[in-house]
């Protein structure tokens, strides 16, 4: 069967990327929304018997993503595709994880099951803290992949005397694997989180971080609380550079310039999200999963 890889409205870049390199064709949906704000997709394209892969990353817009998602696999398979892949670079509500407050919705779980008309889900470095595995919420096959090989491999030729810095406990799975791969020191953060847009960081440490660069490594920059705290610490051992680098750049609320100006001196990000910080590549890792 012949494979397919349709660029849904988030993922464009990525999705070419991709189609050339695992040598599939390429097919942009058409995605937009009626005159009340309904979605409205329509493949241009005639795609019976076809093994389908969707390229969508869910940000921006979350819930038009997830909607453009359920209703072009939907149609894929009613229109005679199969063998249904969904890459969801970025996965959204990974982190309502729980029922925090009573009455909450645990977004999560009901998220995995609105994804069930596709065959695998493949993803990367999605928010898994309180569940260690995908399969926990997905009925699918669900393929978590990681980009902190990347991101270690990126650091390595761009960074000298550098100290990778984790900001929280979760973070650990970031910043040790790629110090480790890289053959550097890690630290690793404790945080408290009051509310989604605030926490706080300490750093106490006997490490001599004097005339270092620090990089801060985690999955998620969102609101950039969590940098802009990790930031400010870092500052106070005086360091030679303080860089940020997470796999998902969401940058909401000005996150972007808050960071530059807490002090980081450079925000880079994968292009799970593309913006203008995606300066790692995930499309390899990617297709070398779909191969
Ligand atoms: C939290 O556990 C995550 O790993 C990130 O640290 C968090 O999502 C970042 O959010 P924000 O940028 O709003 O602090």
């Amino acid at each position: 069967m012949k494979k397919l890889v349709v660029a849904c409205s988030n993922s464009v870049e990525l999705a070419k990327k991709i189609a050339k390199q695992i040598n599939a064709e390429y097919l942009k949906l058409d995605a937009d929304h009626f005159p009340d704000g309904e979605s409205h997709i329509r493949f241009r394209k005639d795609i019976a018997n076809k093994e389908i892969i969707f390229v969508q990353s869910m940000f921006p817009a979350p819930n038009d993503a997830m909607i453009e998602v359920i209703f072009a696999t939907n149609t894929a398979y009613e229109l005679g595709a199969r063998n249904l892949t969904l890459v969801a670079p970025y996965l959204a509500y990974m982190r309502q994880d729980k029922r925090f407050y009573s009455g909450e919705c645990q977004s999560n779980r009901i998220m995995a099951r609105l994804l069930t008309c596709v065959d695998r889900i493949i993803t990367v470095d999605p928010h898994l803290h309180r569940i260690d595995s995908l399969s926990k919420i997905f009925k699918i096959k669900a393929v978590k992949l990681s980009a902190n090989f990347a991101i270690a491999e990126y650091i390595y030729r761009n960074f000298d005397n550098e100290i990778i810095l984790g900001p929280d406990a979760e973070s650990y799975q970031w910043a040790e694997t790629i110090a480790k791969h890289i053959d550097v020191k890690a630290l690793v953060l404790k945080k408290h989180r009051y509310t989604s847009r605030s926490v706080r960081i300490k750093l106490k440490t006997t490490e001599k971080l004097k005339g270092k660069n620090i990089v801060i490594v985690d999955d998620i920059i969102s609101t950039g609380g969590t940098m802009i705290q990790a930031v400010r610490q870092a500052k106070k051992y005086r360091p030679k550079g303080i860089y940020c680098i997470c796999v998902h750049g969401l940058y909401l609320e000005n996150a972007y310039k808050k960071i530059k100006k807490a002090g980081a001196r450079r925000i880079i990000s994968t292009n799970t999200i593309e913006n203008m910080t995606s300066k790692i590549d995930v499309s390899k890792l990617i297709s070398k999963n779909l191969k």
